[in-house]
């Protein structure tokens, strides 16, 4: 049964995506109620499965996974050591295939023709949040020469990989110094010298406080935070909801006068501040934002925001 889907998927959206020169996509989404999973391919070779299974819905589904397992190997032509399991399972006959020990494996893959490095093993995430492919469609596509990008939580700056591809300088904030180092990492996986771009070390709510004086404007600023933060470096800790209106608040004190600021965050009961509706004009792109190859449309929430002149 899982077999046929996956066939179907394959076909429905590799080639596609192979066209534009991107070999990583979400081959399926929790399409069928009793195969409850999310598989990403990594290339020709690596496949992530992520089970999204709750205590109850975890029972009897044991054959269900090794099936699914099975299909993956058949159909991508792949050893099982390729599929990586993320996550966590509820139910004990599932346990044996969570990973046991860190590995360290790491590919680069291409995304519209863009270099990633990824890790498959190590971290809940692999460096690349394929949910963001659309919007780094449009930065390629556009005309960044002499535009500044303000990155803020920037993860590994993909987004500032495809910006600066198409000229753009960037600007990239984040707290951890392991994403800095993976960060200037894609940068050069695409030849583009880092010395031109920033890469700061900072919360980026600090660095917003700290910068809002400043005459350095920019014409863009991505901002997805996480929906929780919390580390020693930060004076407080930070929720998406609670904090969104002081945070965007400070971004547009960062924009030139027609610069836009995309905010973008996962939290499934996010709800937008109203007061921020009167004071900016703001545009939800969220549905227009999500590849195809994702069935879950509230993956993410994305705002347009901008100055009203
Ligand atoms: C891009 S965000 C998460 C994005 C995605 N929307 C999600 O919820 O999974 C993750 C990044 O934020 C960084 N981060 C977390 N708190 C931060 C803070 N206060 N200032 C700057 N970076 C932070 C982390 O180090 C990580 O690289």
């Amino acid at each position: 049964m899982i077999l046929n889907r996956l066939k179907k998927n394959l076909k429905k959206t590799k080639l596609v995506l192979i066209k534009e020169g991107t070999e990583s996509f979400r081959l399926y989404d929790q399409d069928i109620p009793e195969y409850p999973y999310v598989i990403d391919v990594y290339g020709e070779e690596h496949v992530i499965i992520w089970p999204r299974m709750n205590s109850k819905m975890d029972e009897g589904k044991e054959d269900h996974f090794m099936e699914t397992l099975d299909a993956l190997v058949e159909l991508l032509n792949i050893p099982r050591s390729h599929i990586h399991i993320k996550g966590r399972f509820k139910q004990k006959g599932l346990k044996q295939y969570e990973k046991i020990k860190k590995q360290k494996q790491t590919i680069i893959i291409k995304e519209l023709g863009l270099n990633y490095l990824i890790n498959l093993t190590d971290y809940l995430d692999t460096g690349l949040f394929m949910d963001h492919r659309p919007f780094r469609k449009k930065l390629t596509k556009s005309q960044g020469t002499g535009l500044k990008l303000l990155n803020l939580f920037c993860y590994t700056s993909s987004i500032s990989v495809a910006a600066a591809s198409a000229g753009y300088i960037t600007t990239n904030v984040d707290l951890s110094n392991t994403y800095l180092e993976w960060s200037k990492e894609n940068f050069r996986l695409n030849e583009l010298s880092i010395s031109n771009h920033q890469f700061i070390k900072n919360s980026a709510v600090t660095y917003l406080q700290q910068e809002i004086t400043s005459d350095n404007k920019f014409d863009l600023i991505f901002l997805d935070p996480p929906t929780f933060s919390n580390s020693k470096s930060m004076d407080k800790e930070f929720e998406v909801e609670q904090d969104h209106v002081q945070v965007i608040t400070n971004c547009m004190l960062l924009l030139k006068s027609n610069g836009v600021l995309y905010f973008s965050n996962n939290k499934k009961s996010f709800k937008l501040a109203s007061d921020l509706k009167e004071k900016y004009q703001i545009k939800d792109i969220s549905y227009q934002s999500i590849p195809k190859d994702f069935r879950d449309k509230k993956i993410h929430q994305f705002y347009e925001i901008r100055k009203i002149l």
